[in-house]
């Protein structure tokens, strides 16, 4: 089946067509068109996603993305098939999908309305998909081998930091969450506080491997939130406030004083990740490990999970592909496949909702 996906949840304004075919835990899955714009140049000069912008860019962005996409999805069926579909031929797409939350409200419903026209100029159903499933189910992309449940989630994005038990997809329960602010969100306060443009997370990051790089331990430390209680939740806001601090005892910022903060920040957030996810993993017994968000993008933490997953012999970890790590709407075509095979009842309208929960 052939789902035409769109994604506005904050500042990237994407649309996919999948083809999948298959059982959820191993699906198969081919991208027939996929495209985005990235909003970042417009706010980076406010340091962070402004929603009446992001508003207005989704809406100027969707027709031209949506013309792209369909071109690449008729040009691959040229080229795949030896035909040529009519021009006003929906190129045999089935069902449209559209994230409705969590996000920004304002993007959420430029995405929502757009979708619906669609729906009714071709006649097609349209799915209200949740983001965050989007992450979790964004592994499937390219994997090999089926998804063994029951699964744990870690899931970390400019948002949300979650730890899921998923007893099946479809199926989640959070087990733990972050107290304040999202681990990526800490990221791009910190690269803030540093001086270095939004967002944040790949700018620590670079700054962090060259540091790394030298072999030398940083001379800093920060703190590790939440390391001693007993549930699985996250804090980052403490960890904030003490880079705030260093950086204002330190004066004048060199490049070095930059690569080694942004070194002493990001072990500092990327253990509090390690350590509650190692947590988790003693006490619930499953079978994979998945990790997904855009921080998942960061090196530093795909290296640690790897370390992490073999002190467990019998869990495999499964992460996005680098292109799928941070928002896209592949991910949001998965999910509503994921809803369509469980014939999951479709609302009477959709509904923009900026808090969706799992
Ligand atoms: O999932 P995502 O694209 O959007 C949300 O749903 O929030 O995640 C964006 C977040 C931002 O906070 C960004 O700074 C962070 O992911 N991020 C990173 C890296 N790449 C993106 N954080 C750390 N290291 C990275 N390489
Ligand atoms: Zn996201």
């Amino acid at each position: 089946m052939r789902i035409l996906s769109i994604e506005t949840s904050c500042d990237e304004t994407a649309i996919a067509v999948l083809e999948a075919e298959g059982p959820i835990e191993c699906p198969k899955l081919k991208i027939l068109g996929n495209a985005l714009i990235s909003q970042i140049n417009i706010h980076m000069e406010f340091g962070g996603v402004v929603p009446s912008l992001a508003k207005r860019e989704h809406i100027k962005n969707l027709p031209f993305i949506l013309e792209e996409v369909m071109k690449q999805v008729r040009e691959g069926t040229e080229q795949s098939e030896g035909r040529t579909p009519q021009v006003s031929e929906t190129n045999d797409i089935d069902t449209i999908a559209v994230t409705v939350g969590p996000g920004l409200e304002p993007a959420l419903w430029t995405g929502i309305t757009f979708a619906e026209e669609l729906g009714k100029k071709w006649g097609l159903p349209v799915i209200g998909v949740n983001h965050m499933e989007g992450h979790i189910l964004s592994v499937l992309y390219g994997a090999d081998v089926p998804v063994d449940f029951p699964a744990l989630a870690l899931l970390v994005s400019g948002g949300h930091t979650e730890l899921v038990f998923i007893k099946s997809f479809g199926d989640y329960q959070i087990i733990g969450r972050t107290l304040d602010d999202a681990v990526g969100e800490a990221f791009d306060k910190a690269a803030r506080l540093l001086g270095l443009p939004y967002p944040g997370g790949p700018e620590i990051s670079k700054l962090a491997s060259i540091h790394r790089g030298k072999g030398v331990e940083a001379s800093i430390t920060f703190p590790r939130p939440m390391l001693h209680s007993k549930d699985f939740n996250f804090s980052y806001s403490g960890l904030k406030t003490a880079i705030l601090y260093k950086i204002k005892s330190m004066g004048e910022l060199t490049n070095d004083h930059k690569e080694e903060l942004a070194r002493a920040f990001e072990d500092a957030a990327i253990d509090a990740l390690i350590h509650k996810t190692r947590k988790a993993l003693e006490v619930n017994d499953v079978k994979t490990l998945i990790v997904a968000g855009g921080v998942v993008a960061n090196s530093h933490l795909r290296a640690e999970l790897k370390k992490l997953v073999e002190e467990f012999t019998h869990i495999s970890l499964k992460l996005p592909e680098m292109f799928l790590s941070t928002d896209n709407a592949v991910m949001i075509a998965i999910a509503a496949y994921r809803q369509i095979l469980d014939k999951e009842k479709l609302p009477e309208a959709l509904r923009a909702s900026g808090n969706f929960s799992l």
